[in-house]
């Protein structure tokens, strides 16, 4: 019996340890949906099904990785349309989710794709920009994890030039030429002169640094156009076949700390493995998220209406959101498993206004609720980023402590949601336009005009300054 319950201990120590582990390798691919919930809650408020839909989508990625080969590529993501007026949080959410994904993640205006002069802009050029910004995101992994010995190495090149290696001296006795051995001496100065460096001491010195230049910017002038939209350059095909011209600069010591350590860096990583992996990073874990996707919905067509061009980019659209490759100049990046996520505000067009094959292909749809007084006062207080907290910090770096009392944010609130239901509906950016209103005189009078060191926001302040605005509809229109 007894051996048993201590056996029981064991394994459910060794479980904890697991689940430690795992928790601490990366934190949102190990984040649950319910935790990434939890993240977005911090600067979010409602919107419970999108974000719900959203943690799902992230957290499938994530599964979809540990299921079997044959099997995983079936599992396409769950691609998700939010649809929501303005200003109820759709791009915010985006904002966030991109700082949780520890994945490559795009955000796009699908409207750039229609503007004049971008007329049938290539749509493809969304997996080449993602598929930068995964190398980028590799290699700056990489990097840090050589900088200690990219460090080392540049110290013991810095300390050739200090230190030239000498050559071997000779010594005549008698007939004989005998070498002398002084290496000991020379590596006694090298290490102390290391110590030196490594304390800074010899910081400000300076030193003659031989840099290798790349001598081949001049090509990428001659590459043809179509070249560039390939996203392939001469000079980066060509370069290293280049001889490269080495160029002499003074620097101090500190400075060529710097510059040697980023060089001995980039000959510390491979790039051919940080190439792999950040297309393997796209392929399986990229997420693009296509704002604004309303702006291109619409179908009707006439010769020089606009809706054309509209409808070829969401024809372009196509086969990049059902998977299909696309040549970067780091090779082919295949779609298929990227997951996309659309949103828009639709207030003109809808949904069905997007051609029925580009529907299918975003199964999920969430819709965000327009906001009303209570959130209003939750957005205004409760997110980390909240607008009242921005505006406190602002004015206590100059010394002044603003306070808002309860009732003058409910009150504001409650303008924010009364001038939406009279005027135009924008959603939170209404707060925006009434704090800025609200405290233009304060900002303004700090820390001149007014000696004051707390301030405090009552409502009466803010009725008395914002009242006769709401009851005019022109002037709200304007001001507010
Ligand atoms: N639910 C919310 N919680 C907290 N802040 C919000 C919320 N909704 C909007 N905001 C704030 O309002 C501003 C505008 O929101 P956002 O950019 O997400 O609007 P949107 O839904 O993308 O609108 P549009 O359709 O016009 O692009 C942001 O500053 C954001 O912080
Ligand atoms: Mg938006």
């Amino acid at each position: 019996m007894e051996l048993d319950k201590t056996k029981t201990k064991k394994n459910k120590l060794t479980l904890e340890f697991v689940k430690n582990g795992k928790q601490s390798l990366s934190k949102i691919n190990q984040l649950t949906p319910s935790e990434i919930v939890e993240e977005l809650d911090k600067y979010i408020i409602g919107q419970k099904n999108a974000k719900k839909s959203v943690a799902i989508a992230l957290r499938n990625r994530w599964r979809r990785q540990s299921v079997m080969d044959n099997l995983r590529e079936e599992i396409m993501p769950n691609n998700i349309i939010m649809i929501g007026p303005t200003g109820v949080g759709k791009t915010e959410i985006a904002r966030r989710i991109s700082k949780l994904a520890n994945a490559p993640f795009l955000k796009i205006e699908a409207s750039k794709f229609t503007e004049v002069g971008y007329v049938g802009r290539d749509v493809e050029s969304m997996v080449r920009e993602i598929t930068d910004l995964a190398v980028n995101m590799v290699k700056t992994e990489k990097l840090k994890n050589v900088q200690i010995k990219a460090e080392a190495n540049a110290i013991e090149r810095i300390l050739d030039i200090l230190l030239p290696p000498v050559k071997k001296k000779t010594e005549i006795i008698g007939e004989d030429i005998i070498p002398v051995d002084d290496s000991e001496k020379q590596t006694d100065t090298r290490n102390k002169l290391r110590e030196q460096l490594l304390e800074g001491k010899l910081d400000s010195r300076t030193i003659e640094l031989d840099l290798s230049m790349d001598n081949t910017p001049m090509l990428q002038v001659l590459g043809p156009v179509g070249m560039d939209e390939m996203g392939l350059n001469l000079s980066e095909l060509f370069g290293n076949m280049m001889p490269k011209k080495s160029k002499k600069r003074k620097l101090t010591v500190a400075e060529a700390k710097k510059v040697l350590t980023q060089d001995e860096a980039n000959k510390l990583i491979d790039m051919d493995n940080v190439t792999k992996e950040s297309i393997d990073k796209v392929q399986n874990s990229g997420i693009i998220f296509i704002d604004e996707i309303d702006k291109i919905a619409g179908r009707q067509s006439g010769s020089s209406n606009p809706d054309v061009s509209r409808e070829g980019v969401q024809r372009d659209l196509l086969p990049i959101v059902e998977g299909s490759t696309v040549i970067t100049k780091y090779g082919p990046v295949k779609t298929d498993h990227i997951l996309f996520i659309a949103s828009g505000a639709f207030h003109v067009s809808k949904p069905s206004d997007l051609i029925p094959e580009l529907q299918g292909r975003f199964p999920i749809r969430v819709e965000l609720d327009s906001l009303g007084f209570e959130e209003f006062y939750q957005i205004l207080t409760k997110p980390e980023n909240a607008l009242i907290k921005q505006y406190t910090a602002l004015l206590k770096t100059e010394g002044v402590e603003l306070e808002f009392s309860t009732d003058s944010i409910k009150e504001i609130a409650k303008i924010a949601a009364e001038v939406n239901e009279n005027v135009e509906n924008i959603g939170a950016r209404r707060l925006h336009t009434i704090l800025s209103n609200l405290l233009e005189d304060i900002l303004f009078e700090v820390p001149d005009k007014t000696k004051k060191k707390k301030i405090e926001i009552t409502k009466e302040m803010v009725t008395e300054r914002l009242s006769s605005i709401v009851k005019n509809r022109d002037l709200s229109r304007y001001i507010l």
